[in-house]
Protein backbone atom coordinates (compact mmCIF):
# COMPACT_ATOMS: atom_id res chain seq x y z
CA UNK A 1 0.00 0.00 0.00
CA UNK A 2 1.02 3.20 -0.95
CA UNK A 3 2.00 5.54 2.00
CA UNK A 4 0.13 8.53 0.75
CA UNK A 5 1.04 10.84 3.52
CA UNK A 6 4.48 10.57 2.92
CA UNK A 7 3.91 11.09 -1.10
CA UNK A 8 2.19 14.07 -0.20
CA UNK A 9 4.67 15.41 2.11
CA UNK A 10 7.26 15.01 -0.39
CA UNK A 11 5.31 16.56 -3.35
CA UNK A 12 4.85 19.69 -1.38
CA UNK A 13 8.60 20.02 -0.47
CA UNK A 14 9.46 20.04 -3.70
CA UNK A 15 6.33 21.99 -4.94
CA UNK A 16 7.49 24.37 -2.82
CA UNK A 17 11.08 24.43 -3.94
CA UNK A 18 10.27 24.75 -7.18
CA UNK A 19 8.15 27.60 -6.91
CA UNK A 20 11.00 29.44 -5.16
CA UNK A 21 13.13 28.93 -8.17
CA UNK A 22 10.74 30.80 -9.99
CA UNK A 23 10.07 33.47 -7.78
CA UNK A 24 13.76 34.22 -7.83
CA UNK A 25 13.47 33.59 -11.54
CA UNK A 26 11.93 36.71 -11.89
CA UNK A 27 15.02 39.21 -12.33
CA UNK A 28 16.57 37.05 -14.68
CA UNK A 29 15.81 37.43 -18.57
CA UNK A 30 12.84 34.47 -19.59
CA UNK A 31 13.64 32.50 -23.15
CA UNK A 32 10.19 32.25 -24.71
CA UNK A 33 9.50 29.90 -28.06
CA UNK A 34 6.08 29.05 -28.79
CA UNK A 35 5.04 25.31 -29.94
CA UNK A 36 1.36 24.75 -31.50
CA UNK A 37 0.66 27.93 -32.64
CA UNK A 38 2.03 31.97 -31.78
CA UNK A 39 0.43 32.32 -28.66
CA UNK A 40 1.40 28.96 -27.21
CA UNK A 41 4.02 29.79 -24.76
CA UNK A 42 7.00 28.05 -23.23
CA UNK A 43 9.73 29.41 -21.00
CA UNK A 44 12.96 27.88 -20.07
CA UNK A 45 11.29 27.61 -16.31
CA UNK A 46 8.24 25.68 -17.69
CA UNK A 47 11.10 23.12 -18.94
CA UNK A 48 13.25 24.05 -15.45
CA UNK A 49 10.25 23.23 -13.63
CA UNK A 50 9.39 20.26 -14.89
CA UNK A 51 12.78 18.27 -15.04
CA UNK A 52 13.28 19.33 -11.36
CA UNK A 53 10.08 17.75 -10.41
CA UNK A 54 10.76 14.42 -12.67
CA UNK A 55 14.07 14.21 -11.31
CA UNK A 56 12.79 14.10 -8.14
CA UNK A 57 10.00 11.86 -8.47
CA UNK A 58 12.23 9.85 -10.73
CA UNK A 59 14.49 9.62 -7.46
CA UNK A 60 12.62 8.80 -4.73
CA UNK A 61 9.73 6.89 -6.23
CA UNK A 62 11.35 5.06 -9.40
CA UNK A 63 8.62 2.92 -9.87
CA UNK A 64 6.24 5.70 -10.67
CA UNK A 65 5.37 7.27 -14.14
CA UNK A 66 5.19 10.44 -14.62
CA UNK A 67 3.08 12.72 -17.16
CA UNK A 68 4.37 16.29 -17.79
CA UNK A 69 3.22 19.06 -20.19
CA UNK A 70 6.06 19.78 -21.55
CA UNK A 71 6.98 16.00 -22.81
CA UNK A 72 10.12 14.97 -19.93
CA UNK A 73 8.01 12.13 -18.55
CA UNK A 74 6.64 9.14 -19.54
CA UNK A 75 4.57 8.12 -22.79
CA UNK A 76 1.15 7.83 -21.19
CA UNK A 77 -1.19 5.84 -22.57
CA UNK A 78 -2.92 4.88 -19.13
CA UNK A 79 -3.35 5.27 -15.29
CA UNK A 80 -2.20 1.93 -14.07
CA UNK A 81 -0.43 2.31 -10.82
CA UNK A 82 0.74 5.40 -9.78
CA UNK A 83 1.05 8.56 -11.97
CA UNK A 84 2.13 11.45 -11.12
CA UNK A 85 0.39 13.91 -13.81
CA UNK A 86 2.15 17.34 -13.77
CA UNK A 87 2.05 21.13 -15.06
CA UNK A 88 4.96 23.17 -14.50
CA UNK A 89 3.64 26.18 -15.18
CA UNK A 90 -0.33 26.48 -15.87
CA UNK A 91 -0.68 29.98 -17.15
CA UNK A 92 2.46 30.42 -18.63
CA UNK A 93 1.03 33.44 -20.51
CA UNK A 94 0.10 34.99 -17.74
CA UNK A 95 3.69 34.18 -15.99
CA UNK A 96 5.14 35.69 -19.19
CA UNK A 97 3.27 38.71 -18.95
CA UNK A 98 2.12 39.55 -15.32
CA UNK A 99 4.53 37.28 -13.26
CA UNK A 100 0.98 36.30 -11.55
CA UNK A 101 -1.80 34.20 -12.05
CA UNK A 102 0.02 30.83 -12.43
CA UNK A 103 0.27 28.41 -10.45
CA UNK A 104 2.57 24.32 -10.66
CA UNK A 105 0.10 21.65 -10.43
CA UNK A 106 0.31 18.20 -9.16
CA UNK A 107 -2.18 15.41 -9.33
CA UNK A 108 -1.38 11.46 -8.13
CA UNK A 109 -3.71 8.83 -9.07
CA UNK A 110 -3.48 5.11 -8.73
CA UNK A 111 -5.69 2.86 -11.45
CA UNK A 112 -6.98 6.08 -12.50
CA UNK A 113 -8.58 7.40 -8.48
CA UNK A 114 -7.05 10.59 -7.85
CA UNK A 115 -5.28 10.57 -4.06
CA UNK A 116 -3.54 13.56 -3.95
CA UNK A 117 -3.69 17.11 -5.72
CA UNK A 118 -1.57 20.22 -5.04
CA UNK A 119 -2.16 23.44 -6.80
CA UNK A 120 0.57 25.90 -5.86
CA UNK A 121 -0.10 29.77 -6.40
CA UNK A 122 3.61 30.82 -6.54
CA UNK A 123 3.38 34.55 -6.26
CA UNK A 124 0.93 34.59 -3.11
CA UNK A 125 2.30 31.58 -1.41
CA UNK A 126 -0.59 29.68 -1.61
CA UNK A 127 -0.83 25.89 -1.23
CA UNK A 128 -4.13 24.12 -2.47
CA UNK A 129 -3.90 20.68 -1.29
CA UNK A 130 -5.81 17.26 -0.92
CA UNK A 131 -5.38 14.17 0.17
CA UNK A 132 -8.64 11.13 -0.96
CA UNK A 133 -10.59 11.36 2.00
CA UNK A 134 -8.91 13.52 3.98
CA UNK A 135 -10.56 17.01 2.91
CA UNK A 136 -9.03 20.11 1.29
CA UNK A 137 -6.67 22.60 2.18
CA UNK A 138 -5.37 26.40 1.28
CA UNK A 139 -1.92 26.35 2.97
CA UNK A 140 -3.01 24.97 6.89
CA UNK A 141 -6.70 26.43 6.67
CA UNK A 142 -9.83 23.86 5.58
CA UNK A 143 -11.48 23.80 3.18
CA UNK A 144 -15.54 23.66 4.14
CA UNK A 145 -17.78 21.32 2.19
CA UNK A 146 -19.06 23.88 -0.89
CA UNK A 147 -22.81 25.92 -0.21
CA UNK A 148 -25.17 26.27 -2.99
CA UNK A 149 -25.90 29.68 -3.96
CA UNK A 150 -28.58 30.45 -6.32
CA UNK A 151 -27.21 30.96 -9.78
CA UNK A 152 -28.15 35.06 -9.68
CA UNK A 153 -26.08 35.22 -7.09
CA UNK A 154 -22.87 32.87 -8.67
CA UNK A 155 -19.46 34.37 -9.72
CA UNK A 156 -18.33 31.77 -12.61
CA UNK A 157 -15.13 31.53 -14.75
CA UNK A 158 -15.55 31.31 -18.44
CA UNK A 159 -12.34 30.17 -20.78
CA UNK A 160 -12.94 33.59 -23.09
CA UNK A 161 -12.22 31.29 -25.97
CA UNK A 162 -16.11 30.91 -25.28
CA UNK A 163 -16.87 33.72 -27.55
CA UNK A 164 -15.41 32.20 -30.46
CA UNK A 165 -17.21 29.61 -32.76
CA UNK A 166 -15.87 26.09 -32.09
CA UNK A 167 -16.76 22.80 -34.01
CA UNK A 168 -17.77 20.92 -30.59
CA UNK A 169 -19.67 22.93 -28.55
CA UNK A 170 -22.57 25.64 -29.94
CA UNK A 171 -20.86 28.28 -28.15
CA UNK A 172 -24.29 30.81 -28.17
CA UNK A 173 -25.54 28.65 -25.20
CA UNK A 174 -23.32 30.07 -22.74
CA UNK A 175 -24.94 33.68 -23.75
CA UNK A 176 -28.04 33.04 -21.34
CA UNK A 177 -25.60 31.55 -18.99
CA UNK A 178 -23.38 34.72 -18.78
CA UNK A 179 -26.22 36.83 -18.37
CA UNK A 180 -27.96 35.02 -15.52
CA UNK A 181 -24.84 35.27 -13.47
CA UNK A 182 -24.38 37.98 -10.99
CA UNK A 183 -20.32 37.95 -12.55
CA UNK A 184 -17.56 36.10 -15.05
CA UNK A 185 -14.53 35.98 -14.58
CA UNK A 186 -11.41 34.69 -16.50
CA UNK A 187 -8.21 34.09 -15.26
CA UNK A 188 -6.25 32.25 -17.58
CA UNK A 189 -4.78 29.41 -15.17
CA UNK A 190 -7.19 26.30 -15.19
CA UNK A 191 -5.68 25.02 -12.35
CA UNK A 192 -6.17 28.34 -10.42
CA UNK A 193 -9.74 28.69 -11.57
CA UNK A 194 -10.62 24.57 -10.15
CA UNK A 195 -8.75 25.84 -6.74
CA UNK A 196 -11.06 28.95 -6.94
CA UNK A 197 -13.78 26.61 -7.22
CA UNK A 198 -12.67 24.43 -4.46
CA UNK A 199 -12.30 27.52 -2.01
CA UNK A 200 -15.68 29.13 -3.03
CA UNK A 201 -13.82 32.09 -4.24
CA UNK A 202 -15.73 31.41 -7.84
CA UNK A 203 -19.50 29.33 -8.03
CA UNK A 204 -18.15 27.62 -11.38
CA UNK A 205 -15.94 27.26 -14.00
CA UNK A 206 -16.51 26.29 -17.54
CA UNK A 207 -14.03 25.74 -20.37
CA UNK A 208 -13.96 24.19 -24.00
CA UNK A 209 -10.88 22.07 -23.90
CA UNK A 210 -8.26 21.51 -21.07
CA UNK A 211 -5.37 18.53 -21.15
CA UNK A 212 -4.77 16.11 -18.33
CA UNK A 213 -2.01 18.33 -16.50
CA UNK A 214 -4.39 21.32 -16.42
CA UNK A 215 -7.30 19.34 -14.05
CA UNK A 216 -5.76 16.77 -13.03
CA UNK A 217 -4.78 18.14 -9.50
CA UNK A 218 -8.26 20.08 -9.25
CA UNK A 219 -10.23 17.59 -9.48
CA UNK A 220 -9.10 15.56 -6.57
CA UNK A 221 -9.41 18.57 -4.37
CA UNK A 222 -13.07 19.00 -5.91
CA UNK A 223 -14.11 15.63 -4.85
CA UNK A 224 -12.76 16.47 -1.22
CA UNK A 225 -15.34 19.91 -1.41
CA UNK A 226 -18.58 18.04 -2.70
CA UNK A 227 -18.10 19.63 -6.19
CA UNK A 228 -19.42 18.26 -9.43
CA UNK A 229 -17.24 18.03 -12.15
CA UNK A 230 -18.20 16.95 -15.53
CA UNK A 231 -17.47 17.64 -19.03
CA UNK A 232 -19.69 20.59 -20.80
CA UNK A 233 -22.29 17.94 -22.08
CA UNK A 234 -22.44 16.18 -18.25
CA UNK A 235 -20.09 13.01 -19.26
CA UNK A 236 -17.43 11.59 -17.78
CA UNK A 237 -13.86 13.34 -17.82
CA UNK A 238 -11.83 10.97 -19.69
CA UNK A 239 -8.44 11.36 -17.44
CA UNK A 240 -6.00 10.75 -19.69
CA UNK A 241 -7.29 12.94 -22.61
CA UNK A 242 -8.55 16.13 -23.89
CA UNK A 243 -12.16 17.14 -22.22
CA UNK A 244 -14.48 20.53 -22.23
CA UNK A 245 -14.62 21.10 -18.34
CA UNK A 246 -17.74 22.06 -16.48
CA UNK A 247 -17.14 21.97 -12.69
CA UNK A 248 -19.09 23.52 -10.15
CA UNK A 249 -21.07 23.58 -6.41
CA UNK A 250 -23.72 20.49 -7.25
CA UNK A 251 -27.01 22.83 -7.56
CA UNK A 252 -25.40 25.16 -9.98
CA UNK A 253 -23.83 22.31 -12.14
CA UNK A 254 -27.40 21.06 -12.32
CA UNK A 255 -29.04 23.99 -12.60
CA UNK A 256 -26.67 25.30 -15.94
CA UNK A 257 -26.82 21.31 -17.28
CA UNK A 258 -30.28 20.86 -17.41
CA UNK A 259 -32.15 24.33 -17.71
CA UNK A 260 -29.31 26.01 -19.87
CA UNK A 261 -27.20 23.23 -21.90
CA UNK A 262 -30.26 21.40 -22.28
CA UNK A 263 -28.97 18.32 -20.78
C1 LIG B 1 -3.34 26.85 -20.05
C2 LIG B 1 -4.08 27.60 -18.98
C3 LIG B 1 -5.27 28.31 -19.56
C4 LIG B 1 -6.18 27.35 -20.29
C5 LIG B 1 -5.41 26.64 -21.38
C6 LIG B 1 -4.24 25.90 -20.78
P1 LIG B 1 -0.72 26.41 -19.74
O1 LIG B 1 -2.28 26.09 -19.49
O2 LIG B 1 -4.55 26.73 -17.96
O3 LIG B 1 -6.02 28.92 -18.55
O4 LIG B 1 -7.24 28.06 -20.85
O5 LIG B 1 -6.27 25.75 -22.04
O6 LIG B 1 -3.52 25.27 -21.81
O7 LIG B 1 -0.45 26.10 -21.17
O8 LIG B 1 -0.48 27.81 -19.39
O9 LIG B 1 -0.09 25.41 -18.84
CA1 LIG C 1 1.28 25.15 -22.13
CA1 LIG D 1 -1.86 24.13 -18.08
CA1 LIG E 1 1.88 24.52 -18.43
Amino acid sequence: MANWSKIESDAKTWIYAAGETIRQSFQNVLQIQSKSNPDDLVTNMDKETEQYLISKINETYPEHRILGEEGFGHDIQSLEGIVWIVDPIDGTMNFVHQQRNFAISIGIYEDGVGQVGLIYDVVHDELYHAVKGKGAYMNDYRLPELKDVPLNQAVIALNATWVMENKRFDHNLLVPVAKAVRGTRSYGSATLEFAYVASGRLDAYITLRLAPWDFAAGLILLDEVGAKATTLDGEKINLIGQNSIFVAKKGIHSTILKDYLHK
